[in-house]
């Protein structure tokens, strides 16, 4: 583990046992730089050539490895990155430069409602959202009764998701998202919208699926659920690796800064 410039990995792995890999991945993102009050004004500015971007730097030449069977951990303040190296991870995002390597089946809870419409049922939305994972239709017939036992929603199958509550949706989403395992399991903080039963049964789910080998991908701004549940940890601060290695070290250096 190194601080700072120059960050190296020393995670002690072969190649074989590395499923995702970002190789010097930065990401820019064109920001408008005034404030404008309407989408006429907008296009005024752009036709006029007088609208200018900022660069925004959301992640800076950042490298690391996760071996299979991890359970990785991201931490860091709001707006360090962490979602955005979630989402270059899946595929949501393409970076603007670096190297991205992944292999292996991703479930992606990444974004509360991503791959549902809310304005269809709770019993449209598994399939459709099953679909979005790459499962077909038999095998979620087949693990439909499952889903919605774990999701605790019978009650609300038939009712559009638009009126679900954030919590409600998260449900649906990890148990769908949970039910035909994955290899790799990303998880980006939504469980945190679930009640602590919820948020439990949750746990010793990704504590089972840890035990059948998925690689899991948890960012959390409960530190006690990264300590309880991570090997490893990468701490994200604007953008670039402050820190990575053992799921201990880490916490404690993120705790006291
Ligand atoms: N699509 C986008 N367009 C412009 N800027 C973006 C976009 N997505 C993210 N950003 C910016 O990139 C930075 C990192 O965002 P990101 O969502 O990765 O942070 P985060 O670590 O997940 O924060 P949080 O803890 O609040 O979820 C932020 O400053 C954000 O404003
Ligand atoms: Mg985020």
């Amino acid at each position: 583990m190194v601080f700072g410039e120059g960050i190296k990995i020393v995670m002690n792995t072969s190649d074989e046992k590395v499923i995702v890999s970002l190789d010097n991945v930065s990401m820019h993102f064109n920001m408008s730089g005034e404030k404008l009050d309407s989408l006429k004004e907008y296009f005024i500015k752009l036709l006029k050539r007088q609208l200018f971007f900022k660069k925004y730097v959301a992640l800076e030449n950042i490298s690391f490895k996760i071996c299979r069977g991890d359970v990785f951990g991201i931490v860091g303040l709001n707006g360090s990155g962490k979602s955005t190296t979630l989402k270059i991870i899946s595929g949501i995002l393409k970076p603007t430069k670096g190297k991205v390597f992944v292999k292996g089946t991703i479930a992606p809870l990444i974004e509360l409602g991503a791959g549902f419409d809310l304005e269809l049922t709770a019993r449209e939305n598994i399939y459709l959202n099953g679909a979005v994972l790459g499962h077909s239709r038999k095998i979620m017939k087949e693990k439909f009764d499952d889903i919605v036992e774990f999701s605790e929603m019978q009650n609300f199958l038939d009712v559009p998701m638009k009126n679900y509550s954030s919590g409600m949706v998260a449900r649906i989403a990890f148990s769908v998202a949970t039910m035909v395992r994955p290899e790799i399991l990303i998880v980006d903080e939504i469980l945190a919208v679930g009640d602590f039963q919820f948020q439990e049964k949750c746990n010793k789910r990704i504590e089972e699926m840890m035990e059948g080998g998925t690689t899991i991908i948890l960012v959390s701004h409960s530190i006690e659920q990264i300590e309880a549940l991570c090997n490893k940890v990468m701490w994200l601060e604007k953008g670039k690796i402050r820190m990575i290695g053992g799921v201990d070290e880490v916490c404690s250096a993120y705790k006291n800064s």
